[in-house]
């Protein structure tokens, strides 16, 4: 089956390779020219990766989930997506606000019209609660705001709206509201494909549903209004709610090794990298002397899109692409060993770098060595898979031109 985000999705993450090599040798300053790209670097893995991956799987995954037929690619929202981030790609890196806002706009209408795409597939089945449907929804909606704070970052919004720390909310809304929820959302649906086991406890979704899309809530209200009496819940809440969900995959899988492949292991372990900077953030608040909190707030970022978003998609994106584009074979999880070890040795790496002092430049350059390493297995599976699924369709095509020369096909 044809997908037309997944070449896109190709192409995004062939480019988070090169620049997070670029982000290495401009480190060592051997390529110190390129520096500066630090938006591209964490938005080509966003939205450039799983966005575009987001948007590729949810209709057909809600509609198969709920017993509905596969909906039709729709064109309009591939188009909007796709044209707001190629403007955003070319507005951020030059700050130029007309960019900005045409390609911040078009996203938005794009993930308003998934948004009520997924709302058409409503179903009354009894099975609907055990489906990621409404994770998906909020978390898109958790895109919606995260996605005016981004576009407004720059153009001032930040002050008209009383946002007292925008770059905060912007994070907050993008990572704890909408990445969670979706992976909470893709990991109810999707993990009795990668463990071959039910969930432990089908009725703790409903639950673990609201504590998340709350506790995000209060994670995003905590730097809009600069009150920790609001983050504080907010992350004891989602924390909670997501180390639950993730007790529900892996209990049934708990004595069986066969089933723990690096794919899932990338998936587990990927939440090591929510939980580190949530263990210093106490230390930022109460400026503990001799504690770099300036360094955390610059770097944690990088380390919790490179550690826990871009390897769930190490585990996720191959999968997918096996389903859509090989769907004769069956799907496994992606990444093997040596993605999953040096994806790890990256994030070490880039934590150390805070604390090192002089040693800061070279271990940070180590850092997004070992991250683009990381990538190059996962892109290279990627390519093999796009390659032999497009050469079938070709060749498919071929033999039905051949067969039927008036083309009536
Ligand atoms: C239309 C969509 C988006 C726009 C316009 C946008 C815009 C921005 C801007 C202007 C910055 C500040 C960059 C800087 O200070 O150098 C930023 C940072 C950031 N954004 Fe977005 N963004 C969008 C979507 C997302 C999504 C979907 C995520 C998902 C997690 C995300 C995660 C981040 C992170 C983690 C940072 C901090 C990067 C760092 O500190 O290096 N953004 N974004």
């Amino acid at each position: 089956m044809f997908n037309p985000y997944l070449l896109m999705t190709l192409l995004y993450i062939a480019l988070a390779v090169l620049a997070a090599l670029d982000s290495s040798l401009a480190g060592l300053n051997v390529l110190p020219w390129f520096n500066g790209l630090r938006w591209l670097r964490i938005h080509l893995i966003t939205l450039g990766t799983l966005t575009e991956v987001i948007f590729a799987v949810l209709p057909g995954l809600v509609a198969e989930r709920t017993g509905q037929p596969r909906p039709k690619t729709r064109w309009d929202i591939w188009l909007t997506l796709n044209a707001g981030l190629l403007i955003l790609l070319i507005g951020i890196p030059l700050v130029n606000a007309a960019l900005i806002f045409t390609g911040g706009t078009l996203v938005f209408v794009a993930a308003t019209l998934l948004i009520a795409q997924l709302n058409g597939l409503r179903t009354t089945t009894p099975t609907s609660t055990l489906t990621g449907r409404r994770f998906y929804l909020a978390g898109l909606s958790y895109l919606l705001l995260g996605i005016i704070v981004g576009t407004g970052l720059w153009l001032g919004w930040g002050a008209a709206l009383r946002i007292a720390v925008p770059i905060e909310v912007h994070i907050h809304a993008n990572n704890w509201g909408f990445m969670s929820l979706v992976f909470a959302g893709l990991l109810v649906d999707l993990s009795a494909s990668f463990t071959q086991r039910p969930l432990a406890w089908p009725r703790s979704i409903t639950p673990i549903f609201w504590m998340m899309t709350s506790g995000a809530l209060l994670l995003v209200l905590g730097p809009w209004l600069k009150n920790e009496a609001l983050s504080v819940p907010g992350i004891v809440l989602h924390l909670s709610a997501t180390g639950w969900l993730l007790m529900n995959v892996i209990k049934p899988v708990w004595a069986d090794r066969r089933k723990w492949s690096p794919g899932l292991w990338h998936i587990l372990t990927g939440y090591v990298w929510i939980i580190a900077p949530v263990l210093v953030a106490p230390l930022i608040i109460l400026k503990v002397p001799g504690f770099p909190g300036a360094g955390i707030e610059q770097n944690a970022p990088q380390a919790l899109i490179y550690g826990w978003v871009l390897q769930f998609g190490y585990a996720l994106v191959p999968y997918l692409f096996a389903r859509f584009f090989l769907p004769n074979q069956p799907a496994r999880p992606g990444g093997n060993w040596f993605s999953l070890i040096t994806v790890h040795a990256g994030g070490v790496l880039l934590w150390a770098s805070i604390f090192a002092g002089d040693a800061q430049p070279a271990l940070h350059a180590m850092a997004y060595a070992f991250w683009a390493a990381s990538l190059v297995p996962i892109v290279l599976d990627l390519w093999r898979i796009a390659r032999e699924g497009l050469g079938r369709f070709e060749h498919a095509r071929v033999e039905s031109i051949t067969d039927d020369p008036a083309g009536a096909n």
